[in-house]
């Protein structure tokens, strides 16, 4: 993925990333609907000394479905095993993690959705029955043995709901998606960093960085680190509006928060392609990203902004984004958008 929005891709973002993750559900900030949910699951759960129900958590990158893992099991009290999708190779690397459970753990599979199939397969008793079916031996000698496994409580994360199986879906008890954050959750969120990393931020300075942070906790908290930077170097570290905006500028990040791959995308679309349609691999090559990460980080935004639209023919421009590129609309915008 691109620099913009990767998973904590410097050092320095790592390290921070850990200590700014909310660790418990009151703490978690914005998506009351999901929180109410979890909430009564969660506590349910306790109460009856049980482990919670698997959860399934969808959403595009950077809006807490990493953290999101560890509330859970910070909230049970219970241990977490973090691993992905694409480190689960083969049968036999799920089953050692399974048995290595303990009662209660909570097991994190990230980018659920590329889970080989055989492993899948796998997965599917150990979530109903808490069950192990491994085959032992090959050819005509081969057979299979049940194994019990702990009870745990599986929580998968995919920033692609789309590419779930259906079996694999009916086998979460919950399934949530975190949408893109309003500014002013964004603002409590970037005022909470601001406290944990010991940074001076007024109200103003915090609403201009929410607003620009493209609806996600982990760039508002990127951008805090970019601002508060400026604030040290060319002010006296303290950050307001002013010096928010200023530093925000030098750090081409635009008033409603696209960078410059968004700025590509759109500037692709609207002077070469003639505002679209076009289809997703060739917008891809024209901007010189991948098309995975151009459906899965840019796209979702540029939609909810209302820029893009997506047609059965592709990739279409909206009145919005001529706009907020400053040129003159075509006359037949109206009708690409609704061809079908
Ligand atoms: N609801 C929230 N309240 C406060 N901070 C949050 C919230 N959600 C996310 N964050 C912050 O954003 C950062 C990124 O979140 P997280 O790593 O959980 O995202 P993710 O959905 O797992 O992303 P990816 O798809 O890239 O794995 C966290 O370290 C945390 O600081
Ligand atoms: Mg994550």
């Amino acid at each position: 993925m691109t620099e913009v929005l990767a998973a904590a891709a410097d050092p320095q973002e790592r390290e921070t990333e850990g200590s700014l993750r909310p660790k418990t559900l009151v703490e978690f900030i914005g998506q009351p609907e999901l929180k109410e949910h979890l909430g009564i699951v969660l506590q349910a759960a306790r109460e009856r000394g049980e482990p919670a129900g698997h959860l399934l958590v969808s959403g595009p990158p950077g809006l807490g479905k990493t953290s999101l893992a560890h509330v859970v099991a910070n909230e049970m009290g219970a241990d977490i095993r973090p691993t992905s999708g694409p480190a689960l190779e083969r049968a036999g690397d799920l089953a050692a993690i399974l048995t290595n459970l303990e009662n209660g753990d909570v097991l994190f599979i990230d980018e659920i959705h590329r889970l080989p199939r055989q492993v899948e397969e796998v997965l599917y008793p150990a979530m109903e029955d808490f069950q192990l079916d491994l085959v032992i031996g090959k050819g005509p000698s081969a057979h299979t043995i049940r194994l019990d496994v702990p009870r745990f409580t599986l929580v998968g994360a995919t920033t692609r709901a789309g590419l779930i199986t259906g079996p694999l879906r009916s086998r979460f008890e919950l399934a949530e998606r975190l949408e893109y954050y309003p500014p002013i959750d964004l603002e409590q969120i970037v005022e909470r960093s601001a406290r944990i990393l010991g940074v001076t931020i007024d109200a103003e300075g915090g609403s201009e960085i929410a607003r620009r942070s493209r609806g996600t906790p982990r760039i508002a908290n990127r951008l805090l680190r970019r601002v508060r930077d400026f604030a040290q170097v060319r002010a006296d570290g303290a950050i307001d509006g002013d010096i928010a905006r200023a530093a925000l500028e030098v750090f081409r990040v635009d008033e409603k928060g696209l960078d410059k791959v968004d700025g590509a995308i759109l500037d692709a679309l609207i002077h070469r392609f003639n505002g679209g349609p076009v289809g997703l691999s060739t917008l891809a090559v024209s901007v010189s990203e991948e098309p995975d990460t151009i459906e899965d980080v840019y796209e979702p935004f540029l939609m909810q902004l209302g820029f893009i639209r997506r047609t059965p023919r592709g990739r279409v421009a909206t009145r919005a984004a001529y706009r907020h590129l400053d040129v003159d609309v075509p006359a037949d915008v109206g009708e690409r958008l609704f061809d079908s």
